[in-house]
């Protein structure tokens, strides 16, 4: 039936004019054609991965970090460099969320990670991966089992488990000793289980704290070039060095740690 102006339309839930049809119509419309462009005003706000302000952090009487406000958007790839000292490990916990700054404000995804509820902390930690400066890998148990344990914790299905630590092992490389236990690997390939465990959840930022400084520089090269393919696949990455000739390799936005203040920003304009 074609409706026309002045015509009434009885339906079960009441009596329409032409116009009113028309009119809801076209916000149906309007809705559909505007839908797209807020989105991509939200993705446009939603570019920051990671912001600080003013962020501070004292141990005792030991001033870790002091005054540092930075932004590490999306697809970004960082590293902080810094003797050692510098703040770098603090920086990254306070990130992840197992640190709280004294002062400031941290931005992870847009949301105030200092006003998270309790029961929102995890799912965030879910969308971030972090691998440590000491492995931290439980020697007697499988590779497999290593990597599988931060997806056991959640209570993922042993169908996605499997799925999710067989895609994580091979993008390191590692499908092949899935069954071996830990402690008899090379430093290098633990230091890949420790790579796949952080990258098991697909997390959209991975932070890696000192990723290569128990490695020597063939080692370093590989997992480097590891860092650099993940990076690749999308992921943020901020990764803390004080080693020179990785910063020289990666090529990417430094940050510059000393006495727990920011001292150079490579990416900061002007
Ligand atoms: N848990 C802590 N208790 C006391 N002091 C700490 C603690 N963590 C870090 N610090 C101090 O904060 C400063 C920055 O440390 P850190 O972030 O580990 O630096 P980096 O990783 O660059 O070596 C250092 O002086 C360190 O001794
Ligand atoms: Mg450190």
């Amino acid at each position: 039936m074609v409706l026309r102006s002045g015509m009434v339309l009885k339906t079960k839930r009441g009596a329409f004019t032409a116009q009113s049809k028309l009119d809801h119509a076209l916000d149906r419309v309007k809705m559909t054609v505007c839908a797209p462009v807020q989105r991509e005003e939200c993705s446009r706000e939603g570019h920051a991965m990671i912001q600080l302000f003013h962020v501070s952090k004292t141990f005792a009487r030991c001033v870790a970090l002091r005054d540092i406000t930075l932004r590490i958007d999306k697809g970004e790839c960082v590293l902080l460099t810094g003797p050692s000292g510098a703040g770098k490990t603090t920086l990254l916990k306070l990130i992840f969320g197992t640190e709280v700054p004294d002062e400031g404000q941290i931005l992870v995804q847009n949301r105030n990670i200092a006003r998270l509820r309790a029961t929102d902390v995890p799912y965030l930690r879910r969308t971030m991966g972090f691998v440590l400066q000491d492995f931290k890998l439980l020697g007697h148990k499988t590779v497999e089992e290593n990597v599988a344990l931060p997806l056991i914790i959640q209570g993922v299905s042993r169908i996605d488990l499997r799925r999710k630590v067989a895609d994580a092992l091979k993008a390191v490389g590692l499908e092949r000793k899935r069954g071996s236990p830990t402690i008899g690997l090379s430093a290098g390939e633990q230091q890949r289980v420790c790579i796949a465990r952080a990258i098991v959840n697909n997390p959209v930022i991975l932070l890696a704290d000192e990723p290569t400084g128990n490695l020597d520089m063939d080692l370093t090269l590989e997992i480097i070039d590891l860092f650099k393919t993940i990076h690749a696949r999308g992921t943020t990455v901020l990764l803390a060095t004080h080693n020179p000739y990785i910063v020289e390799r990666m090529k990417s936005r430094v940050l510059e740690l000393q006495g727990g203040h920011l001292v150079r920003d490579s990416g900061e304009q002007g």
